[in-house]
């Protein structure tokens, strides 16, 4: 089960009381849970995930709580979502807790691991056209570097690029994680010990590319601000630098954001060793003035 990261810290700067919130990545809804037992009956959640599978454990987990509604949902849709029950602004504050589920690589289906073999997919919503082995397969090679070059800032990316079209000129598509990490390992230097897999990078920045990940948090901080009402709070937790520059940048030039959090709060060790994955969450808060 996916353990939920800063989970106090969020709650704290959410500051819940009654009101309309919303949990934009509710997940296995261990954020979620949280929310509505401190909402204590009173106000509401929304819920949005775009992982169908996430949110049917969130929908046994919750089902108690009947002032409690989810989606299966992108949360680009929010404004949609929020116009359809008759809701013209978020009141109490709004939570996101960005990039991927424990669920994700728990379940080896899925192909978001080296780790395992599996298809190339790493979709996080399976009802997307775009999957890895589109990525890998049909995207040009400056475009494959580009990629993993920003996205997953790896200093081999020219190589992989030219190696991944190489293989699937000479051999046909990539079709498994065991194929793409091999072919990664290949530019790498030999004889050498590395800190992380060389794949880590690679794989990071096809998931984030397969799911447009950046664009999305983009997007969504362009028109989050005008939703919510004054005194309402939004708290982001991010997992990388990438979206962590993305929503310090955002929230410094919103004018209609003061700023809660002048250095992001990070995770307690004692968290990091009881959930390993906490150890590059940042949270930053803002609220809607
Ligand atoms: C880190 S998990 C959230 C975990 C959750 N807070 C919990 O405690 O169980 C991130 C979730 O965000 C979802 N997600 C990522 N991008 C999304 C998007 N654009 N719209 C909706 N959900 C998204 C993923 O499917 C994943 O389930």
């Amino acid at each position: 089960m996916h353990k939920p990261v800063l989970l106090k810290e969020a709650l704290d700067f959410l500051n819940v009381r009654d009101g309309i919130y919303v949990d934009c990545t509710v997940g296995t809804g261990g954020h979620s849970i949280e929310i509505l037992k401190a909402l204590n009956g009173k106000g509401m959640l929304i819920g949005l995930d775009r992982d169908e599978s996430a949110l049917e454990i969130a929908r046994e987990r919750l089902k108690e709580y009947k002032n409690c509604y989810l989606f299966h949902s992108n949360y680009l849709d929010l404004k949609t979502i929020l116009k359809k029950q008759n809701i013209n602004s978020i009141t109490g504050g709004v939570l996101m807790d960005l990039g991927s589920s424990s669920l994700h690589f728990d379940d080896l289906s899925r192909g978001f691991s080296f780790k395992n073999n599996a298809p190339l997919d790493m979709r996080m919503d399976r009802s997307q056209t775009l999957t890895a082995f589109e990525v890998i397969n049909k995207y040009k090679e400056s475009t494959l570097a580009d990629i993993i070059y920003n996205y997953g800032e790896e200093r081999h990316s020219r190589k992989i690029a030219r190696l991944i079209v190489e293989k699937r000129a000479k051999n046909g598509p990539i079709k498994t994680t065991n194929e793409l990490s091999d072919i990664i390992i290949k530019c790498y230097p030999k004889g050498i010990r590395f800190k992380i897999h060389p794949a880590t990078r690679t794989f990071q920045a096809i998931r984030i590319e397969v799911n447009k990940e950046l664009e999305n948090i983009n997007e969504f901080m362009c028109f989050i601000p005008e939703l919510l009402s004054t005194g309402s709070r939004l708290t982001v937790i991010s997992f990388h630098s990438l979206e962590d520059r993305i929503i310090k940048n955002c929230f410094k030039n919103a004018s209609t954001l003061k700023v809660l959090t002048k250095k992001p709060v990070t995770p307690s060790e004692e968290e990091i060793l009881y959930n390993p994955r906490a150890r590059s969450a940042k949270l930053r808060a803002t609220e809607r003035i």
